[in-house]
């Protein structure tokens, strides 16, 4: 396993479509092992393959880590299926957004489909935060971001801070 480099806005990378995986191979495997890796690391609760720069449509999450207990989940060619239409608010971030937090409304309940770590296909039921969190991840698959559901003037903001941080980091590492 190895840590990957997680982009941040912005990114035209994190503007692109992922392409769906033909099948589950090794590559694809040893891709999910480091996404993984690298999410725990950063640390963070999912993260969509594009995010470490691979148009691919993988999500890998873990929202239940508790001292040193994993519940990886693997998502290969997500599809929504069904959602609910009562919403639900959860306070937002994103690592691809560092340090930029905010209210964010979505379907309360998704029903979805896709292929787990080994390219089985599989059906899941989700709430609540597993929803918002599937959801969210699913977002990156289109190159889109939880600043899009903001006003443009926040989004603006936002942008505007992420690029002066970034400036000031690369200075640093020169
Ligand atoms: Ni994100």
């Amino acid at each position: 396993m190895a840590l990957r480099k997680i982009l941040t806005e912005p990114n035209k990378i994190l503007r692109q479509k992922s392409i769906p995986v033909e099948g589950v191979d090794k590559d694809m495997q040893k891709l999910m092992d480091d996404m993984l890796e690298t999410m725990y690391a950063a640390p963070g609760i999912g993260l969509a393959a594009i995010q470490v720069g691979v148009p691919k449509r993988i999500i890998v999450l873990d929202i239940q880590q508790k001292e040193g207990q994993k519940n990886p989940l693997f998502f290969v060619n997500p599809e929504i299926i069904e959602k609910s239409k009562n919403l639900t608010t959860y306070e937002e971030g994103c690592l691809s957004v560092p340090g930029q937090f905010a209210e964010i409304d979505r379907p309360d309940q998704c029903h979805i489909k896709y292929l787990d770590y080994d390219g089985n296909k599989k059906e899941m039921k989700a709430e609540g935060m597993l929803a918002t969190c599937i959801q969210h991840e699913m977002d990156h698959l289109e190159g889109i971001l939880f600043i899009d559901y903001l006003s443009k003037l926040k989004k603006t903001m936002i942008i505007k801070k992420l690029s002066k941080q970034k400036k000031e980091l690369e200075r640093i590492v020169v």
